[in-house]
């Protein structure tokens, strides 16, 4: 290992995730419609919305399924600010209720921008889940409908989430000390 790769700690296994991810879907199924579009915001949320989906099947939820490419971070750990949308598809969100799933909500801004866009595509409803929620770090005033875990202001990666394109593959999430933490 040399001396700037960065060290991991466990924040979350993999079991802890899969039983709040059963919690999740079974929240979901309580409130959501039998009818809905879930759209998964990628990269990120690739790994949670494939459990979830499956967790939702075990209710009989059967959703259809939307991908939308969302980035604001570049290669770096902290938010660019901007905000780039690629890939909506118009037919599977006009006129019907739309989860949006995503990884985790930083300054909630990619989460808000989202949302309202599906808005205006038409979306007759959109409710948002997010796995992992730093509140203390929101700038814009959203709060999701579904949330795994409140966790502190720390960077984790794994389950998905990545550090400038590594570790999405971790079965796991853990938190990167960086230099000066
Ligand atoms: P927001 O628009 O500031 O809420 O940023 C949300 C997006 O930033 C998330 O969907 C992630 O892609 C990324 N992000 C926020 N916090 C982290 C983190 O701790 N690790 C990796 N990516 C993060
Ligand atoms: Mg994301």
């Amino acid at each position: 290992m040399n001396e700037r790769e960065p060290r991991l700690h466990l924040l979350f296994d993999a079991a802890t995730i899969a039983r709040r991810t059963e919690e999740l879907a079974e929240a979901i199924a309580q409130r959501l419609p039998p009818e809905f579009t879930l759209v998964v915001l990628l990269k990120g949320a690739f790994v949670f919305a494939a459990d979830l989906v499956r967790a939702l099947d075990r209710r009989g939820l059967r959703p259809r399924i939307e991908f939308l490419h969302v980035s604001s971070y570049g290669l770096g750990t902290e938010s660019s600010g901007a905000v780039k949308v690629v890939g909506t598809t118009p037919e599977a969100i006009a006129g019907r209720e739309v989860l949006l799933v995503d990884d985790i909500q930083d300054t909630g801004r990619t989460l808000a921008h989202t949302t309202e866009l599906l808005l205006r595509e038409g979306a007759r409803r959109v409710w948002t889940c997010t796995l992992l929620d730093k509140p203390a770090r929101r700038t814009v005033d959203i709060v999701p409908d579904f949330v795994g875990f409140e966790i502190p202001d720390v960077f984790v990666v794994g389950y998905g989430i990545d550090w400038a394109e590594r570790f999405r593959h971790l079965p796991w999430i853990g938190w990167i000390e960086r230099e000066g933490t």
